[in-house]
This record gives C-alpha cells, structure tokens and sequence, in this order.
C-alpha cells in the first residue's frame, strides 16, 4: 500500500498589505525588501479572521477538488504555531465547520517545517492501515506573532493556509525524513511565558536553510534511488527567494524546477508549502507520475524532505 494526494485547497485572506504600504510606518522600503527577500505582498487576516477560518476555506476546495465529502475523513491534522485557542486544537474547529464527524483531531506544532511532520504522520496512518483518508492542512495567522513596529520580522510574514487530502492508492510513492536541532531553537522564537512576538537572527537561520535543505534533499534522493534530474518540482518553504537560489544553486539544478510564489504572500509558515502545491495543481502544472519533493526549514530548529508520485 502507498499514498496519493487526492486533492488540494488554498486560502489567504483578502487584505493585501504591500512593501509601500508597511514603508508608510515603518523605517523600511521596497527596494530592500524585494532585493533582501522577493517578497512584494503579503496577505493579513482582518480582525476576527483566524487561521481556523482560513483552514476551512482551504479544506471545503481540497475535498471538492478530491472529490469527497467531509465525513469520508477519518483524521485531521492541522500544522500551525498560530491556531485559534490553546485548546481546543484548531483541527477539532474545521471538524465541526467542515462536518467531518468521524475524524481524529489534533494539531502539529513543527514551525514552517510544520506541513512536512504533519504529512509525514498521516502518510504514516494510511500506510500503517489506521485510515484511509486524511487530510492534511497548513494554516497560520503569522500577522498575529509579529510585532508590526520591528522592521527585521514583519516585513516578512504573511497569513493563509493550504489543504490536501492524502488517501492510500497501489501506485503512489513517499518517503520522508525529517530532523530537529533543539540545541539551536533560540536563534528563532515566540510566545513563551510572556507571550513575545517573533524574536529571530535571520543571518543565523538563513545560514542554516542554505546548509540543511539540500542536505535533506540529496538524503531522500538517496534513499529512493531517484536522481535529482527525475524530480519535476521542488516545493521548497516560501521564505527568501534567496535561500531557495542558493539551495537551487548547491543543487546544480536551474530555477525553473523551484516554483516560487512568495513575492505575493510572503512567508505564511506551516501553509506556504500546501499554497503552493494547490497553485501548481490548479495550473495543471502536475502530470499522474510526476515525483515531487517538499522541503520545510524553520524554527525548532526543524527540517525535513518527503519525495512524493503525483
Ligand atoms: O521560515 C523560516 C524563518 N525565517 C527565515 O527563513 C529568514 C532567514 N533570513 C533571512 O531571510 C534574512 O536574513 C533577512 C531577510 C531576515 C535579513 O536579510 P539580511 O540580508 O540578512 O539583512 P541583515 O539582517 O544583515 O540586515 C542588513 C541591514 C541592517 O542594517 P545595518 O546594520 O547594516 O545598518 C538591518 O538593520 O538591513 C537592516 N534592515 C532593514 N532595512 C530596511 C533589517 N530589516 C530591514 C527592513 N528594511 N525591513
């Protein structure tokens, strides 16, 4: 037994903040942000719109796109650091908006590398037998984490979510491995006892994603036996145009196998990987066969690469 993504959804809510926008209040400008990152625009949630909200937005399109309904799902998972409540998970409220009554519920807390762990357990599920049917979801409000008068962070985050509905099939192909480094979890925090907005060294983690993405790429390459050049996509996190040059670059492999969607939504965390993944189905960019890598990097610090057969 293996396992095929059945369908995909996205959301991002409508508000859209660009570079001049935040250059109004802030000691900051277009220029350096599109050179430093690629990002042009971001998408903020508006008041009450939270990262359930959006997940569910998200979850209806990838069921529609499955073809499924709600209570076929058997487990849902949602990775977000910025979920609606403590508790109730954020799983447990797109449960009762989506009506999916027989799913297991919980969240996945893993940072920007959130949507690979989460994958990889219901991946686990599926081929253990456990389920059938799960879906997997990315949402994040990272507009509620950042402090909007610290120029070094809020320029780069932005808010949405992204959906897939993973089900078993004889033809699918996955693998993944995943890796944390707590020792180093400090160079990216938030949260905490006194609940502190996003505290990051960029140097530190851009320095990091550039050394360990293509590191977790050639080890699933490996693995696998398949060569760099049979992959069609890698779906790297949105986070800096330039570390995913620079991973493209480590890789010998040119731009045009790293789509990259950031410039419009900044870095939306657990959902950047899904977004994509559901732009890139809706263009009819992925072809039945079609291998595919993911790749997530960010805080714990946590990392990881699944190879997966669309
Ligand atoms: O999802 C994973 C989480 N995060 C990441 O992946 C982020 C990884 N890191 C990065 O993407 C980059 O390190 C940043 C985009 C965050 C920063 O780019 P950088 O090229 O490393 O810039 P820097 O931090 O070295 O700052 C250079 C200068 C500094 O001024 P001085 O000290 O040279 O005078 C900063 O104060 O740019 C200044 N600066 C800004 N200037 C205008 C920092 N933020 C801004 C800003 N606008 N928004």
């Amino acid at each position: 037994m293996n396992t095929k993504i059945y369908g995909t959804g996205s959301c991002v809510p409508e508000q859209v903040v660009t570079n001049d926008d935040l250059s109004k209040t802030l000691d900051t400008s277009d220029e350096w942000i599109r050179t430093r990152t690629g990002i042009e625009r971001r998408h903020i949630a508006k008041g009450s719109e939270t990262a359930s909200m959006l997940a569910v937005k998200a979850a209806r399109k990838a069921l529609e796109n499955a073809k499924m309904q709600p209570n076929e799902i058997e487990a849902i998972l949602v990775a977000t650091t910025s979920g609606d409540y403590t508790f109730p998970n954020t799983a447990s409220i797109v449960q009762a908006e989506l009506g999916a009554e027989n799913a297991a519920c919980f969240d996945i807390s893993a940072a920007c590398t959130g949507f690979i762990y989460a994958f990889s357990v219901a991946n686990a599920y599926i081929m253990s037998g456990m389920y059938k049917k799960v879906l997997v979801i990315g949402a994040e409000v990272m507009s509620s984490l950042v402090d909007w008068t610290d120029r070094s962070v809020c320029v780069l985050f932005g808010d949405g979510a992204g959906a897939v509905v993973l089900g078993e099939s004889e033809t699918g192909r996955h693998i993944t491995r995943l890796h944390s480094n707590g020792g180093k979890g400090q160079v990216l925090t938030a949260g905490g006892l006194k609940k502190e907005y996003i505290k990051m060294d960029g140097q530190e983690v851009f320095r990091f994603a550039v050394k360990k993405v293509p590191e977790s790429i050639e080890e699933v390459l490996q693995e696998t036996g398949v060569s760099r050049e049979e992959i069609k996509y890698f779906i790297l996190h949105q986070a800096n145009v330039r570390i995913i040059e620079a991973v493209a670059k480590r890789l010998g492999l040119p731009m045009d196998k790293f789509p990259v969607n950031l410039r419009e939504y900044g870095n939306t965390s657990a959902a950047s990987i899904p977004i994509l993944l559901d732009e890139l189905n809706r263009g009819e960019k992925l072809q039945t066969g079609d291998k595919l890598i993911l790749s997530g990097f960010g805080a714990g610090l946590s990392w990881g690469s699944t190879l997966i057969q669309w």
